[in-house]
């Protein structure tokens, strides 16, 4: 694990995923639903990065995951805190928002190495700036705007990339597409 570079530019993450699972939401609450059938598949010590312009639904889905997970407490933006626990779910969640950082060593300094080792779920906004202190595995999920058409409505799509880094998520591939199979999309 390295800390010693700057935000500025992410690293390009791994070129060959073992699969990836395209969805598409049509609206926050819709998001918060998405969000929340992943309850049931992630576990203690995963990571997962969240991806996506401001406003693409990065804190929205982080509420759905928490509330189906248990927790009661309103999952609100860790924006000016960076990081917020939630205890009280079935498993604990460090909810991290790196937007605001600056070095990748304020990342440790707000102790993700220690909530990665935690036996919780992580979930990271704007985490592709924190790969290089992330572990080895981590799901990422790319958030889109979907391109706006004559319908009014389209403002509310977003779509979704899920991709898995590392093999921790190798053995979830059915599961999670057979999970998530009412949201998933071609394009
Ligand atoms: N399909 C959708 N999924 C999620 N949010 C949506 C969707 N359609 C509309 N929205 C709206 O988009 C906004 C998403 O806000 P949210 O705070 O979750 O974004 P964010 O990615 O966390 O932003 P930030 O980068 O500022 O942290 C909310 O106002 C929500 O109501
Ligand atoms: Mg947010």
């Amino acid at each position: 694990m390295g800390s010693g570079g700057t935000l500025t530019e992410p690293p390009a993450l791994s070129p060959t995923p073992a699969w990836t699972v395209l969805a598409r939401t049509t609206s926050a609450h819709d998001t918060r639903a998405f969000a929340a059938a992943f309850a049931d598949l992630v576990r203690p010590g995963d990571v997962v990065l969240l991806s996506g312009e401001m406003g693409a639904g990065k804190t929205a889905f982080t509420q759905g995951l928490g509330s189906a997970l248990g927790v009661s407490e309103r999952i609100t933006s860790p924006t000016f805190t960076i990081a917020q626990t939630y205890e009280g779910g079935r498993v604990r969640i460090h909810h991290l928002d790196v937007y605001r950082l600056e070095h990748l060593h304020e990342a440790l300094d707000v102790g993700l190495a220690e909530m990665i080792d935690d036996g919780a779920v992580v979930v990271i906004e704007w985490g592709d700036a924190v790969v290089p202190v992330l572990p080895a595995d981590f799901l990422e999920i790319r958030i889109g705007f979907a391109p706006l058409d004559d319908d009014p409505a389209s403002g509310d799509v977003r779509t979704w990339q899920l991709r898995p880094v590392g093999t921790r998520w190798k053995a979830r591939a059915d599961g999670l597409r057979a999970t998530l199979a009412q949201w998933e999309c071609e394009t």
